[in-house]
């Protein structure tokens, strides 16, 4: 309960601390650089995530993925929201690219 009050709080700082996090060292495989400036990503999460990810990224129904950078890099991140396997359902179908990449990007980040 105690974390369904602040969870707003820590996820958005979570989000920004990720998004400033991977700002210009982007490996080349895309070219566009504004891909998630008009992309949403807290509200991604919340809509597609958050339910086995937690509101913390601390996992749940998934594994803690906050910090899931560590682990994967951005296209093995991609890979696994597109395909999912072990549990979690392919997301390929229900989000736009730039929604996938800009996700992925900010996940990447999370050292
Ligand atoms: C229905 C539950 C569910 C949903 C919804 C879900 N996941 Fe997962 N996710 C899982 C499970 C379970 C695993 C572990 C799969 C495995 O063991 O290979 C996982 C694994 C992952 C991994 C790999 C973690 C690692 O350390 O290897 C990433 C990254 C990830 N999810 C991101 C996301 C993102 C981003 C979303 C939203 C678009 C999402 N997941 C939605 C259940 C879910």
């Amino acid at each position: 309960m105690k974390m369904r009050v602040s969870w707003v709080g820590g996820f958005m700082l979570v989000a920004a601390i990720g998004l400033t996090a991977c700002g210009g060292d982007q490996p080349s495989a895309t070219p566009s650089a504004s891909v998630s400036a008009n992309v949403n990503v807290s509200k991604l999460y919340q809509n597609y995530c958050i339910s086995c990810h937690g509101n913390q990224l601390q996992g749940g129904q998934g594994p803690n993925i906050q910090k899931v950078g560590e682990r994967l890099d951005e296209a093995e991140i991609v890979k696994r929201i597109q395909k999912g396997g072990g549990g979690m359902p392919p997301f390929q179908v229900t989000m736009k690219e730039e929604e996938l990449k800009a996700l992925a990007t900010w996940l990447a980040g999370l050292k």
